[in-house]
């Protein structure tokens, strides 16, 4: 098996959104659907293209009330490119006899391509497309076509189009709601090559610029035209006729240019898309600049493995590359200058409407290691965005900043407060709102990327001031119980969404959710931390600016000692207070009754029932921690708490919970098969394997179409970078544990740390690891139980 290419070999209408999907381009900057260029949005094919960050608000009526919903907009299509033979109908690959069908995403160059030979009535012929979204200018894309009239000779007429008369239509359980996010501004003919097209989102004002180039060659000759133009409103498209005979090739080449008022250095976005049109060479050469681009993002990305079973090795390869080259075309280096979040679903689909949510927690560890500039880029738009935080904490009656769950273009939360249960056709209120712990995801994330970069201008501008208002968050919210003598915090939920409030119980939200408690105190106890970390003058500073005072500090100090956790069947830490007395679930009877449970708080609400009576959980929520922290700072943080905790505790807790996990979001998976690395290597490598194929084999049946999941691509990543490896970056020590599975023979990987770059080659006895030749200072490399100083240029061998 190819470990570059992902192959399809025939034609399935019913799969097409799903490829379209997994063969999305894109650079960080925008993205696009692998839909065909023919094709139009419908039962079969859904063409979409969405500008990072490119939000807009439209009210919509649902049940009664009117609700404003915050969407990625799908803007228009840049693709559109047909043609029809001796006047007859427009090329509809559902309409033809099909000889010979083949589409590949080449992911070494982030390239798609299609070949096929079909016949329309006797005639013919062989259409060979390949498609870019270029890395490098990321305001271009290109296609180039090819079409040989095989056995006939007569009239081919080309359409080139551009087309605003899109919808978000996207995703089935919101075509209730208002769709329509564009209007036009203008459409433009600019001589016989090009053509413009200029929206404007109808709310937030974002005007969008699409110029098109279209040239057309027979047998590589140049051909001159004087198109016929057709636009409306919305739509403007370029006709070209031409004759072929018999064995001719026909190429077209069809460049874009797409700009939006909000880009940095433009003038007006229809004059820039034009002047960067211009300025873009044929396509072979943006190819081979583009492709250019990518090998140097693989040289710092890819990551080997070889198995014992050849055959798995080539399939998990495969897999592994696709998810990392989704992530690099969510957010790549041109992303850096761009103000935008990581999307939880890539920018590839309306799924959770391009929202960003604690996903990146999974996210960043594989942009930490490999280009820790994309994490400073996507933490500095949660910076831009704290006063919001400060505001929505305000108006939540807390202190500090609170992030919302759900964050698009300004901060404000974006949570739907009702959502749609396509199995019982009902709008339900939607509480997952309260889940608090993304603030102590966004702190987390902060003190990684400073463990694995140093880079403390960051830290102490940026991340310090973020840092120290989550940590007044959490003790806002946290109130002293006199009669426990303990702290809690009450009407939050957790990560499992199937658990958002009390069995019968009108408010929404739980108390003492033991993941959001002991995160709470993470988040306090490494906010002291950072008081004493910061160069002092720049701590006086935040002080006084946050106005931080002795009392404050001392009662952070206080909290992070007397959180309460609640526990139940001796030492299985209870999911969140009350847990122990919700209902056991027949998690047999469901399975056979629905076959597929992983939506059981859908399953539950449409038989009238609520997950929040069960012990069910949609995804790991107490388990988080063992995939968070190591045992040695969870030790630590439990005895700061003065409860016990023994190593015993972990298999414990994961058993208990395993049993009870529906796994329906695909990040579940992931954390399951982390927190197994060592104590079930083989159950861990299954898990491994199921998270593997949860996008290529669209696992919950209709989601990957609406976008990938990019927590679940990244994070399967990381399983082998951080997970297989044991790395940790902790205390100015990047430790070091390796546990690979019985099935890995080997890992090689090369990672940035503390400005050095390091290649690491992983066997089943033996690591070796060698920091490449620079000018950055040694760094300290803990195993087992020692910690050696590894200089640049050196080399080291342990044994395992
Ligand atoms: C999961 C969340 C996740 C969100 C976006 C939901 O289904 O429950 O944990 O953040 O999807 O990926």
């Amino acid at each position: 098996m190819d470990e570059w290419s992902l192959v399809y070999d025939s034609y399935l209408p019913r799969q097409e959104k799903l490829r379209e999907a997994l063969c999305s381009l894109g650079n960080g900057y925008f993205a696009t659907r692998g839909a065909a260029p023919e094709s139009e949005a419908g039962a079969v094919h859904y063409p979409g293209t969405y500008l990072a960050g490119g939000y807009n608000r439209l009210v919509s009526e649902v049940a009664g009330h009117e609700i404003e919903n915050e969407d990625l907009v799908n803007l228009p299509n840049w693709l559109p490119l047909s043609f029809r033979l001796d006047g007859g109908n427009w090329f509809d690959l559902d309409k033809v006899q099909i000889l010979d069908y083949r589409q590949s995403l080449d992911l070494h160059r982030g390239v798609l391509e299609r070949s096929i030979r079909f016949a329309e009535d006797q005639r013919i012929c062989r259409l060979g497309q390949r498609r870019l979204v270029h890395m490098g200018m990321p305001h271009i894309a290109s296609l180039s076509s090819t079409l040989v009239a095989e056995n006939w000779s007569g009239s081919v007429e080309i359409r080139s189009a551009l087309d605003g008369r899109v919808v978000n239509d996207g995703v089935e359980r919101y075509r209730g709601l208002n769709r329509r996010h564009l209007e036009p501004l203008h459409v433009e003919e600019q001589g016989t090559e090009r053509i413009l097209l200029k929206m404007r989102t109808c709310q937030s004002h974002q005007e969008i610029a699409l110029a098109a180039r279209t040239r057309i060659y027979r047998n590589e000759e140049h051909l001159e035209f004087n198109p016929q133009c057709r636009t409306e409103p919305y739509y403007i498209a370029h006709h070209f006729s031409c004759d072929v005979a018999a064995g001719d090739t026909l190429r077209i080449e069809k460049t874009v240019a797409l700009y939006s008022s909000r880009d940095h250095a433009i003038s007006e976005c229809s004059i820039d898309a034009l002047k960067t049109l211009h300025r873009a060479g044929p396509f072979e050469e943006l190819l081979s600049t583009h492709s250019e681009h990518w090998s140097r993002l693989w040289k710092r990305f890819d990551i080997g493995i070889r198995e014992k079973n050849g055959e798995q090795g080539g399939r998990h390869a495969l897999i592994l590359r696709l998810h990392i080259l989704h992530m690099l075309q969510t957010a790549s280096p041109n992303t850096m200058d761009l103000d935008t979040g990581v999307p939880a679903r890539g920018w590839h689909g309306e799924a959770y409407r391009g929202h960003i949510f604690w996903d990146e927690l999974f996210i960043f560890p594989l942009l930490n290691l490999r280009l820790p500039e994309i994490t400073r880029a996507l933490l500095m738009y949660r910076y831009r965005r704290l006063d919001a935080a400060r505001a929505n904490a305000d108006a939540a009656n807390y202190r500090g900043a609170m992030y919302p769950w759900q964050s698009g273009s300004n901060g404000r939360e974006e949570s739907q407060r009702l959502h749609y249960n396509p199995k019982s056709g009902r709008w339900i209120p939607d509480n997952t709102y309260l889940q608090r712990h993304v603030n102590a995801a966004i702190a987390y994330n902060i003190w990684q990327y400073y463990e694995v970069s140093e880079d403390m201008e960051f830290l102490s501008f940026y991340g310090a001031e973020m840092f120290l208002e989550i940590a007044r968050f959490w003790s806002s919210i946290a109130n002293f119980c006199n009669k426990n003598g303990r702290y809690e915090i009450h009407g939050v939920s957790g990560p499992d969404e199937f658990q958002t409030g009390y069995p019968g119980s009108d408010k929404p939200g739980l108390n003492n959710h033991s993941y959001t408690n002991i995160m709470a105190v993470w988040v306090l106890c490494r906010a002291l931390e950072l008081l004493k970390l910061l160069p002092e003058e720049r701590c006086e500073e935040l002080r006084t600016m946050l106005d931080l005072n002795d009392a404050e500090i001392a009662r952070w100090d206080d909290i992070s000692r007397r959180m309460r956790v609640v526990f139940h069947d001796d030492g299985i830490i209870s999911q969140f207070e009350g847990y122990a007395q919700l209902e056991e679930l027949d998690w047999e009877a469901y399975r056979k009754k629905y076959g597929d449970i992983h939506r059981l708080d859908r399953i539950l609400e449409a038989e009238g029932d609520s997950p929040n009576r069960y012990k069910a959980s949609k995804q790991a929520d107490v388990l988080m921690l063992f995939y968070l922290f190591s045992s040695e700072e969870l030790r630590e943080l439990f005895e700061r708490l003065g409860y016990p905790f023994e190593y015993e505790t972990i298999p414990r807790n994961i058993e208990y919970y395993a049993k009870r996990t529906s796994h329906g979001s695909t990040l579940s998976r992931i954390v399951h098969s982390w927190v197994q690395v060592r104590s079930d290597r083989t159950g861990s490598w299954r898990l491994f394997q199921e998270a593997l194929e949860s996008d290529i084999a669209d696992i919950q049946g209709g989601t990957t179409p609406e976008g990938i999941h990019l927590g679940a691509m990244a994070g399967t990543v990381d399983l082998l970078q951080r997970g297989y490896t044991g790395i940790v970056t902790r205390g100015d020590v990047l430790w070091l544990n390796p546990s690979l599975p019985d099935d890995l023979h080997c890992l090689s990987m090369c990672i940035r740390y503390r400005g050095h770059s390091l290649d690491f080659a992983i066997h089943q006895d033996s690591l070796q690891v060698h920091a490449r030749a620079s000018n950055a200072s040694p760094i300290k490399v803990g195993i087992h139980d020692g910690i050696y100083e590894l200089k640049a240029g050196e080399a080291r061998e342990f044994s395992l």
